[in-house]
């Protein structure tokens, strides 16, 4: 458009090295843009990818409108950071970020979950509200910088990544899941180890919610970069594979949309909370393929309530266990006065498998039962 403002001005020599300097300048971007991903074949196929190579293209050519030089920027960078093969080290660790108030209700049946595994694991703590009183070695000195964070506030979001950069730091460290005080392990450490170490995907929940607790979150003041069809929902407690944490790290863009736009008590009233959001519409905007869909995080929201069931002593049995690590299917509830259960069936790799590694929520009391079981049920819950 400028060019054709200008054209009565120049003389014809002059808008012809116009012209051919543009039309070099937009040559040169675009062999910037596409030609990074291709570079050679192999980069692509790591370790972890094990059907080989995927493509992943974003930039389409059916984008209805023109992308903003922020996103172009951010895809850059995405795109590149994707295609890279992650560090390997010879000692590839699980990192357990722990969020939580204060003291881990837990942290006696963790240390069980860990002992004997020594180095390939790592732990670190978000305390938000006190320093914890340890009962485990394992977690003494394990607690990173902290700022307050209440329920729902976009502080939560800012605690996730305070925890992610942290772990990011260990170059060991290939696979990060976050858990809260609540959260328990329901299966045997080498059994969580292998389900996040080999997986090729991250375990980030996504999926479409027409309802008020979904889509009626949503505020146009994220346009144009967030249109309310890439809006998703998910839930808060993922496990993500090392590229995709450092692609969290990396994101200022998205991140600053949701840090304005989807927080409790927005103008007019409305309620966003972007722990239920930034990640599940981030990782379907920018790697949709490299995601599972679904949590490893158990929870039962099926009572229609405001908070999801808690489970308390009296609900502790080796069948309810039993039962949290048989689920092969996996559960997404919508918000809307239709309440349609979307059922799909956890794959790993390619095939069926149980689900979950973890569950929530548990009441402190439940503690001594779980003990009980998780010591004396070592086969049942190694499978
Ligand atoms: C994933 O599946 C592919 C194809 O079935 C297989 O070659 C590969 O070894 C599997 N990877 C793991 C970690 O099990
Ligand atoms: C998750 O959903 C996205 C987009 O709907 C899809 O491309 C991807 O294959 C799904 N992941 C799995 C593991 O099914
Ligand atoms: C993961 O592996 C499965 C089975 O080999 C394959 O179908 C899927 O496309 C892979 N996903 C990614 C993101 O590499
Ligand atoms: C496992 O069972 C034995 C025998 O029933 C019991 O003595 C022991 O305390 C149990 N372990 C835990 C951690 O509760």
């Amino acid at each position: 458009m400028m060019i054709g403002l200008r054209k009565h001005k120049l003389r014809r020599p002059a808008l012809v090295i116009a012209l051919a300097s543009v039309a070099c300048f937009v040559m040169i971007i675009t062999a910037y843009i596409y030609s990074t991903p291709t570079r050679t074949g192999s980069d692509k196929c790591n370790f972890y990818s094990s059907e080989g190579c995927r493509t992943r293209d974003l930039f389409p050519n059916d984008f209805s409108r023109e992308l903003t030089d922020k996103e172009i920027e951010s895809r850059v960078v995405v795109k590149d950071l994707l295609n890279y093969v992650p560090i390997q080290t010879n000692t590839p660790k699980v990192a357990f970020l722990f969020m939580t108030p204060g003291t881990l209700p837990f942290e006696k049946l963790w240390h069980l979950f860990f002992q004997g595994h020594d180095g390939r694991f790592s732990i670190y703590v978000h305390a938000s509200r006190e320093k914890p009183v340890h009962f485990s070695r394992y977690f003494v000195g394990r607690e990173i910088h902290s700022e307050p964070v209440s329920w729902g506030s976009f502080a939560m979001m800012e605690a996730e990544r305070r925890l992610l950069a942290n772990a990011l730091l260990d170059p060991d460290n290939q696979h990060f899941v976050l858990l809260s005080e609540s959260c328990i392990p329901i299966r045997h450490f080498e059994f969580v180890y292998n389900y996040l170490v080999f997986t090729n995907v991250s375990f980030i929940e996504c999926f479409v919610d027409p309802g008020p607790h979904g889509n009626g979150r949503y505020i146009e003041h994220m346009l144009p970069e967030v249109e309310m069809k890439d809006f998703r929902k998910g839930s808060q407690w993922f496990s993500m594979k090392r590229q995709h944490a450092v692609i969290v790290i990396a994101d200022n863009l998205y991140f600053t949309k949701f840090k304005y736009y989807c927080r409790p008590n927005m103008e007019g009233g409305r309620n966003c909370y972007s722990d239920e959001h930034y990640l599940p519409t981030y990782f379907n905007m920018l790697d949709p393929g490299g995601i599972s869909n679904r949590s490893v995080t158990y929870v039962d929201w099926s009572e229609g309530k405001w908070h999801p069931r808690s489970f308390g002593a009296q609900h502790i049995t080796y069948k309810l266990l039993k039962t949290l690590t048989s689920l092969n299917q996996s559960p997404h509830i919508t918000s809307d006065s239709k309440r349609t259960v979307l059922i799909t069936p956890c794959m790993w790799n390619g095939s069926k498998r149980p689900c979950y590694l973890f569950a929530r929520k548990f009441y402190p009391e439940a503690l001594d039962k779980l003990m009980y079981l998780f010591a004396n049920s070592t086969v049942s819950f190694g499978n």
